[in-house]
């Protein structure tokens, strides 16, 4: 099938590179020329495990170009896939410009019959209005459908090749039919839907994630003022098989470029809609606070940040990404230096843009962020940080080791002479 993806950012790439795998002639757009450069020249402009080589191997076979011309890109196309930015506007709603100046620049190059699925995440009613701007503009019948992505950044290539579920929201059978052919060599379970639900199951789905990590943080909390572990405690619920032993993460907080903004943009749609008080808002607020929260309990449990010199390890918003999208270190870098602190900090891909104040010096490699630290920080579970041996970097000097998110055996720090500072626990 001839597909056009709209939009090579994270998820646009992949999925292109991806869909030419499965055989199909796939055309990626954007408006971006640096982008597309770096792309025709078969270079990702960001860091995910696999998809250089994939990209690779699709170009060569001439099953995916790319373009920034959207006569080029639309003109044969039989499905469109819009993965444009949908970022939360100030008033914390999803800002569909991106989304509409799409559907905008397509409408006069649409082929009959042609589908426009929406794999950004946006709110129900965004169709309604991809429609209007498109019939604004050309007399030719399309087709409407939801088609969300479900991918995570650091497994995105794994993921998108095996699925949990595809998920299609759509009004007429020749949609299903024809976006279901498009992923059949996937071999995925597919959920067949409407529009509003297929949306509504992108958000419900980053929510709960969101509210899971919310819940085990404000567990944390209590667990730090009565003695028990949080650790012993996820072990113990973990075996009831309504709970589960996955996807725990006491820390600190969620971040990266999905969660914080689909929860903002579900709590704002739900505030549009009469349901103000309702509990996505407060999600959001809770894991806003949470950071400073921990932060302050170490600070005091250190005897303070002012004048230590703090070797934080890693940057990313999590391990296997580059993306600094709402990542911790965002906000722990300014905060430290503010307290007084000088930070050495380590990430084996990620990079850290100073802002004025920050006291913050990058390095490449541990050793290096551990020299004549006063305190290990480590807040990104990055393979290579999780695995060394910090008793070689143990000094005189380096007193304390903070593991934000509990990846570290308490034990087996504190035998190399750290005092352990962990997440709910003692
Ligand atoms: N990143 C993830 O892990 C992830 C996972 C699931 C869903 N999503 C959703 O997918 C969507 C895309 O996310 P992303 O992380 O890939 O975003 P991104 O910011 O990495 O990429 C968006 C791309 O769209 C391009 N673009 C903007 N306007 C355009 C236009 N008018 N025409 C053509 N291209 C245009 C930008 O230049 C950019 O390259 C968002 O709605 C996001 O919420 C993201």
């Amino acid at each position: 099938m001839n597909v056009t993806v709209i939009g090579t950012g994270f998820v646009g790439v992949v999925s292109a590179a991806v869909y030419a795998s499965l055989g199909h002639q796939v055309i990626g757009l954007d408006v971006d020329e640096n982008k597309i450069k770096m792309l025709k020249q078969g270079q990702v402009p960001f860091y995910e495990p696999d998809l250089q080589e994939l990209l690779l191997e699709q170009q060569k076979t001439s099953q995916l170009e790319f373009t920034t011309s959207y006569e080029e890109a639309i003109g044969e196309a039989e499905i469109i896939i819009v993965a444009v930015g949908t970022p939360s506007a100030p008033d914390e709603t999803a800002d569909l410009r991106y989304v509409l100046a799409s559907s905008d620049s397509m409408a006069p190059y649409l082929q009959e019959n042609v589908i426009v699925a929406i794999k950004s995440t946006v709110p129900p009613g965004t169709l309604e209005k991809v429609t209007q701007t498109i019939k604004k503009k050309t007399q030719v019948k399309f087709y409407g459908a939801s088609l969300p992505e479900f991918l995570r950044e650091g497994s995105a290539v794994h993921d998108t090749l095996h699925p949990d579920r595809i998920v299609i929201g759509a009004e007429d059978n020749f949609v299903f039919e024809k976006l279901e052919k498009l992923h059949v060599k996937l071999k995925a379970s597919i959920v067949r839907c409407s529009i509003p639900s297929a949306q509504m199951a992108k958000y419900t789905a980053n929510a709960y994630l969101a509210t899971r990590i919310t819940f085990i943080n404000e567990i944390a909390n209590l667990c730090e003022k009565n003695g028990a572990n949080i650790d012993e405690i996820i072990q113990a619920i973990g075996y009831d098989k309504r709970i589960g032993p996955h996807y725990w993460y006491p820390g600190l907080g969620y971040g990266g470029s999905c969660f914080p903004k689909d929860v903002k943009e579900l709590a704002a749609y739900s505030r549009s809609v009469g349901e103000d008080g309702n509990l996505l808002n407060r999600i959001n607020e809770i894991n806003k606070a949470r950071i400073f929260r921990l932060l302050d309990r170490f600070e005091q449990e250190t005897g303070g940040f002012e004048s230590k010199t703090i070797a934080l390890l890693g940057l990313a918003f999590k391990p296997n990404t580059d993306d600094m999208r709402e990542a911790p270190s965002t906000k722990i870098i300014p905060y430290l230096s503010k307290q007084g602190a000088k930070i050495q900090s380590y990430d084996p891909m990620a990079k850290y843009q100073n802002s004025d104040g920050d006291r913050h010096t990058q390095v490449a490699t541990i050793e290096t962020a551990c020299a004549g630290a006063d305190i290990i920080m480590a807040v990104v579970e990055w393979p290579d940080i999780v695995n060394f041996d910090f008793s070689t970097v143990k000094t005189e000097q380096t007193q304390f080791f903070i593991d934000t998110r509990n990846q570290f055996s308490a034990s087996k720090i504190e035998s190399s002479g750290y005092k352990y500072l962990g997440v709910g626990k003692k």
